[in-house]
């Protein structure tokens, strides 16, 4: 398997499948896009994701924060989705998360964090506040993603129309088991907010970032499967620049694939 890139390899002419030496490697890349993009915007709106994947990423943009190579001052930042019912100082909110693994290390602006409420009252009004300070940002530049067993983006569980809008939606079976031991012992939220697939690919870059044996399945549907409803994460073959970074292990199945 070489490491680099390559592309279009994947049905999209703009899709860019990057695989790296290691998971470590592959976050690092990630951040590193991130960085880039800080650097590169004048006023720089980001895309974040949560969940195990992203931790290395954040802490490698923290990283170079410290170094002064990436820098939020002039950056907003939205998030992909939110547990329903779950207030931000709860353990497992996806709040709480990035406050632990980003926000609170790094020097946003005050008011550039823009973060769903999942204890909101009203979700749907929740939503509609939501979707109008991403477009009063000018819509997302660069959109990090990871992506579910079940080739699931944001909270866009298989089935979700490629043309959804931000809303409430049901949670997966597999995607609650997977998401358990943070709530433990209580059970898993049955309802999430999540920014819809449309809302996704209207981001300008999606970065998306898989790593270790349990995403090769999820990676190889993304990557070689028909480009349909039943895996989300297909949206992104047909988007006008996304890049996926992998480890080994993700690629693994791709990989075979491209072999026969
Ligand atoms: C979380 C999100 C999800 C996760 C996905 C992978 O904000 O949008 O789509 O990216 O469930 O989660 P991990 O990285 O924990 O396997």
């Amino acid at each position: 398997m070489p490491y680099g890139w390559y592309g279009p390899a994947c049905g999209g002419a703009t899709m860019k499948v990057t695989i790296l030496p290691d998971a470590t490697a592959a976050a690092q890349h990630a951040a590193r896009l991130v960085a880039d993009h800080l650097c590169a915007e004048e006023a720089p709106v980001l895309g974040f994701a949560t969940g195990e994947t992203m931790r290395p990423v954040y802490a490698e943009l923290v990283r170079l924060h410290r170094l002064g190579k990436a820098d939020f001052r002039r950056a907003t930042s939205f998030n992909l989705d939110e547990y329903a019912g779950v207030p931000p100082d709860h353990p497992a909110s996806f709040a709480r998360f990035m406050q632990d693994a980003l926000f609170g290390q790094v020097n946003f602006a005050p008011g550039a964090i823009n973060l769903i409420r999942g204890d909101a009252p009203d979700l749907d009004e929740e939503v509609r506040r939501y979707e109008r300070l991403i477009d009063a940002a000018g819509g997302i530049g660069l959109q990090l993603l990871g992506i579910g067993q079940n080739g699931h983006i944001g909270f866009n569980e298989p089935g979700s129309s490629f043309a959804s809008q931000m809303r409430v939606t049901e949670l997966a079976p597999s995607t609650r088991a997977a998401n358990a031991p943070a709530f433990r012992p209580d059970p898993v939220p049955t309802h999430a907010v999540t920014m819809g697939i449309e809302t996704i690919v209207a981001a300008r870059h999606c970065v998306l970032l898989a790593t270790g044996t349990a995403k090769a399945s999820a990676v190889a549907r993304m990557l070689d499967g028909a480009v349909d409803e039943g895996c989300p994460a297909t949206a992104l073959r047909a988007h006008s620049a996304t890049t996926v970074i992998l480890d080994p292990a993700a690629a693994a199945l791709h990989w075979q694939r491209r072999q026969v």
